[in-house]
């Protein structure tokens, strides 16, 4: 009996009706719910995302480190054969446009294409008017500059030129400010670029990579910093902070570790690796960031290796906020090229007594005239992180060296793996 009823016709309609209706509920419901998330605000947005700066440089104000970078290049002794250099000796008076051609992308972004000349080269740059840029791959035959991006290269929908195929003297660049540990640079060895764009301070363009320091055209008055540096020193109760999101470093966990059991001081770390808040991961520059970094006095900077200049943004980023970095990474003589004198602490002056740190640095915790010493500098210098003013110094860099070129000046890269393993642990 019952076998037949649930046969019947009308009532299987019946039941299809319902699954209809049911699903289309239910899709009706999704389209909401998907409505919904997409116009109804994160509540907690403001906190996380990135807030902007903007900053500019001014060419002159960079003297300085335009200085110790020439003498860098003029004494530089390649013994490690990654690098063969001539210097020729007759100036070129030339004044004809220096056509750069970008051949591959940044970072699969086409960069600086449409922009104007004081947009990529900077207001201030002396030679700006020399140099022209191009996005056009086929415009390289006439390029006197061909700039190859290290990690665009096998994305690149053009195979790399043929040499005899570009003007005799061109100038041709690979860009990558990437470790050895990321880009395997063996790979790019046989190109024999001329010049590099990198963090490396012996790179023919570096300034500016992650972060600048630049001469402030009005030094702050004697009172204007003391108001600031008591501020700062009674506000900031906490001792050191670090964000950490890549785990691989062993060594700097390590460090952590020992750092935060050897004081009594709160070394905090939020991260993937050290703790398991997400809400803790704040983005880079974001409003959540600041409200961290200004309870800390002290910043971990700690880089994920030790190659030779390789400084990022974990650096100029403790500057920025105020907070006196406590580095790991390259040898302290490196930091002491980009940075001034008594600005940082360098974890190797302590010879892995990671307890005669902790030690030091409470001292400095409670001592306003100890703190303020690493923050003289901010005096005369201030500190430049914002990535578009940045690019426009070492655009400039890049244009003036151009410009600068001698008829016979002879570079190109014999051993590109070697230059960038240089000081890798
Ligand atoms: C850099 O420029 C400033 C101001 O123009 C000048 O006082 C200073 O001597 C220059 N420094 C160097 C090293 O050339
Ligand atoms: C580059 O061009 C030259 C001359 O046309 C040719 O002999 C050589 O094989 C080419 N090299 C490559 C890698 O295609
Ligand atoms: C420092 O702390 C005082 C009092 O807690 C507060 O009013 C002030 O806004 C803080 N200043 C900064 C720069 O955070
Ligand atoms: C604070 O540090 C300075 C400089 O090292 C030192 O001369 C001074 O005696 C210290 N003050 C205290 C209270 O320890
Ligand atoms: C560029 O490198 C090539 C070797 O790859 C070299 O023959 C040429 O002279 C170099 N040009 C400049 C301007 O350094």
């Amino acid at each position: 009996m019952s076998f037949s009823y649930h046969k019947s016709p009308i009532r299987l309609w019946w039941r299809r009706q319902q699954l209809y209706r049911y699903r289309r509920i239910s899709f009706i419901w999704f389209i909401f719910v998907f409505i919904c998330i997409l116009i109804v605000p994160n509540p907690f947005s403001a906190e996380y995302s990135r807030i902007a700066i903007n900053q500019d440089i001014q060419w002159n104000s960079i003297n300085e480190t335009l200085q110790i970078k020439e003498q860098i290049l003029q004494n530089e002794i390649i013994s490690d054969n990654s690098k063969v250099v001539k210097r020729g000796i007759i100036e070129e008076q030339s004044t004809s446009r220096i056509l750069i051609v970008l051949f591959t992308t940044i970072f699969r972004d086409k960069k600086f294409c449409s922009f104007s000349i004081e947009r990529i080269f900077g207001k201030t740059c002396p030679s700006k008017n020399r140099c022209q840029w191009s996005c056009d791959h086929e415009k390289f035959r006439e390029a006197d500059a061909l700039i190859f991006h290290a990690y665009d290269i096998p994305l690149s929908r053009a195979p790399m030129p043929n040499r005899s195929e570009t003007k005799p003297n061109s100038v041709w660049i690979l860009w990558s400010d990437e470790p050895p540990t990321i880009i395997n640079y063996a790979l790019l060895k046989s190109y024999h670029f001329n010049w590099t764009i990198s963090y490396k301070l012996n790179s023919e363009v570096s300034i500016g990579s992650y972060g600048l320091f630049s001469r402030r055209i009005h030094p702050l008055s004697d009172n204007t910093y003391q108001d600031w540096i008591e501020k700062e020193y009674y506000n900031r109760t906490n001792g050191a902070l670090w964000f950490v999101s890549n785990c691989h470093s062993k060594k700097r966990l390590e460090i952590f570790y020992k750092l935060k059991y050897a004081s009594n001081l709160l070394n905090e770390g939020y991260g993937r690796c050290v703790d398991y808040y997400p809400v803790h991961l704040c983005s880079s520059f974001s409003q959540c960031e600041y409200n961290y970094m200004s309870k800390f006095k002290f910043y971990l900077s700690f880089e994920s290796n030790t190659c030779r200049d390789y400084i990022t943004e974990k650096f100029y980023k403790a500057f920025y906020y105020g907070v006196i970095p406590i580095v790991y990474g390259p040898n302290r003589n490196d930091y002491e090229r980009l940075a001034p004198k008594n600005s940082f602490i360098h974890i190797d002056d302590f010879h892995d007594d990671i307890d005669k740190l902790a030690d030091y640095m409470k001292e400095i915790h409670s001592n306003l005239t100890l703190f303020s010493m690493y923050h003289q500098w901010r005096k005369n210098y201030e500190i430049i992180i914002d990535g578009k003013a940045l690019e426009r110094i070492r655009m400039c860099e890049l244009c003036q060296r151009l410009s600068n070129l001698r008829k016979d000046d002879m570079i190109y890269y014999e051993n590109i793996e070697n230059f960038y393993n240089d000081g890798c642990r």
